[in-house]
């Protein structure tokens, strides 16, 4: 089975956490982009998205499913999204796509964080992928500095702008043995808009597709 089709069957798999008639979050990337496909092939009752970007807001809108606006939908039931990697604890790094603050608010936003991703992302420890961490542009130096100082090695991510108008710095050579310790001290440094740990509010269910079968991790 290649990358593509597990993508598809962590989103497949997903469609049951969709409650009728309610409102959901979506996140960003290629293994929600099967899932907002899904949504629409399969003319589930969805009143309603947040969306977690403007690219995923661009496909919702191409299906036809209504893009609503956080502040005015109270709770959301249920949020769906990819990773970048993903422990058996249920933590993530996200930010790939680059979208990770608007992924993170509309995580604390939900009464459930359903997680999909194919084999590959999960790992024993997490930051083998560079952390995403995105920051105001008048702090790029001095996070960077700060970020060095905590053991890993921050390289800008070239030509690209967060949908906030903000930069990335991606984190390389971290061995995250404690992430919850980690997101809230990358967090506290000043300029830091948001860390791509998801740690803090962990997943609640992570979605695993596979060429072996579909599996199932819930929360500890
Ligand atoms: C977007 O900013 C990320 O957090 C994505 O959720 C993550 O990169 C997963 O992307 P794929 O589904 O494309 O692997």
């Amino acid at each position: 089975m290649s990358q593509d089709a597990a993508k598809r069957k962590a989103a497949e798999a997903a469609l049951a956490y969709v409650q009728p008639g309610e409102v959901l979050g979506v996140g960003t990337g290629s293994t929600v982009n099967h899932f907002i496909d899904l949504l629409a092939e399969r003319q589930l009752d969805v009143p309603g998205v947040v969306s977690s970007s403007n690219a995923s807001t661009e496909r919702l809108k191409k299906t036809g499913i209504p893009v609503l606006d956080l502040n005015n939908t109270g709770t959301l039931s249920v949020y769906v999204d990819g990773a970048d990697e993903a422990d058996k604890h249920l933590h993530l790094i996200k930010g790939g796509g680059g979208a990770l603050t608007r992924e993170k608010i509309v995580a604390a936003a939900s009464r459930s964080f359903v997680c999909i991703v194919d084999e590959s992302k999960l790992v024993g420890v997490l930051g083998k992928f560079p952390l995403p961490v995105e920051v105001i542009p008048m702090a790029r130096s001095y996070v960077g500095r700060e970020l060095t100082r905590l053991g890993g090695r921050p390289e800008l991510r070239a030509g690209f702008t967060t949908d906030n108008g903000n930069l990335i710095l991606d984190v390389h050579g971290l061995d995250i043995v404690d992430p919850v310790g980690l997101e809230a001290q990358i967090n506290g440094i000043a300029g830091v808009v948001c860390v791509g740990l998801f740690a803090s509010r962990p997943a609640d269910v992570l979605i695993v597709g596979a060429s072996s079968g579909t599996r199932v991790l819930k929360a500890d």
